[in-house]
């Protein structure tokens, strides 16, 4: 039987993507999950798919107040939490120079402050377990940041720095800590993004070499990345994988 069963789960950025697909994972698993996102019928149909197991949790991750109150639905309906996965990040290409309020109000507070607030609502309810885990989602763009992305690499880097040091401050807590590092992998990260913008960032990447260091391979699935978290979460004992990187491989 699966170590998952009966354990329960939240999951950030779980409407669609690679969030998506570690919910079905972990509910395939026989955990029961929580799936925060952003109010939509994409939510919805996303925790419908997993039926008994699927809780939706409506919230933006950029007000404290929305992670509050979805983290009293988890203690209402799942009376504890075994699993925090932060998984949910945004991205648009810009110049620095030409960064706009809203997008760094957006990238940052979904990226880095977003889970900063779910860790601090759900270390109570980790305490508690006996299997507690925190797997944070990052980019390999953090090594060699792209130019146009550098807010999202920043941010992904803080949530690197943070992670590693929450392994330090919750190891009396028995909580496990995961930074889990992933490759190019085939979602819609990039579909809303200004062509306007993409058309410049292109150029800078093809001028800078870095689209070269990234083709040559068809980005992986999301499956890949939920195959990855599984193995996290099912290490027992006296180890914990504190890094991993899940990557395509031609
Ligand atoms: N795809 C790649 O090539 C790639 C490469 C490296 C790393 N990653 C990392 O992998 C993770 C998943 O990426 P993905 O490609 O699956 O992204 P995605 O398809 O764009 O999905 C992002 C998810 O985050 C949610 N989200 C965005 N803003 C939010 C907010 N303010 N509050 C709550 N939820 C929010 C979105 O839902 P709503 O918009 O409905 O709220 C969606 O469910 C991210 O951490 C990303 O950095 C991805």
């Amino acid at each position: 039987m699966s170590a998952l069963v009966g354990r329960t789960a939240l999951v950030t950025g779980a409407s669609q993507g690679v969030g998506r697909a570690l919910s079905r994972a972990l509910a395939d698993a026989g955990a029961r999950v929580g799936l925060l996102a952003r109010p939509s019928p994409a939510l919805d149909e996303a925790a419908k798919e997993l039926g008994e197991r699927g809780l939706p949790l409506p919230a933006d991750l950029c007000d404290p107040d929305d992670v509050r109150a979805a983290f009293a639905t988890v203690r209402r309906e799942f009376g504890g939490l075994d699993y925090l996965v932060n998984n949910a990040a945004t991205a648009r290409p810009h110049r620095v120079e030409d960064s706009d309020d809203v997008s760094l109000d957006r990238e940052i507070g979904t990226n880095l402050l977003g889970p900063l607030y779910t860790v601090r609502e759900a270390v109570p309810l980790l305490r508690r377990s006996d299997v507690a885990h925190i797997v944070n989602l990052s980019s390999e763009s953090t090594a060699d940041p792209f130019p146009f992305l550098l807010v999202y690499a920043a941010t992904k880097s803080a949530l690197e720095t943070l992670t590693r040091g929450l392994a330090h401050e919750l190891r009396p807590d028995g909580i496990r800590c995961t930074l889990l590092r992933v490759g190019q992998t085939a979602t819609g990260f990039k579909d809303d993004w200004d062509p306007e913008q993409l058309e410049k960032a292109l150029h800078a990447w093809t001028v800078g070499g870095f689209r070269a260091r990234v083709s040559g391979a068809a980005p992986q699935s999301p499956e890949r990345v939920a195959e990855a978290l599984l193995f996290v979460l099912q290490q027992t004992g006296g180890s914990v994988i504190g890094e991993l990187s899940v990557r395509a491989y031609p």
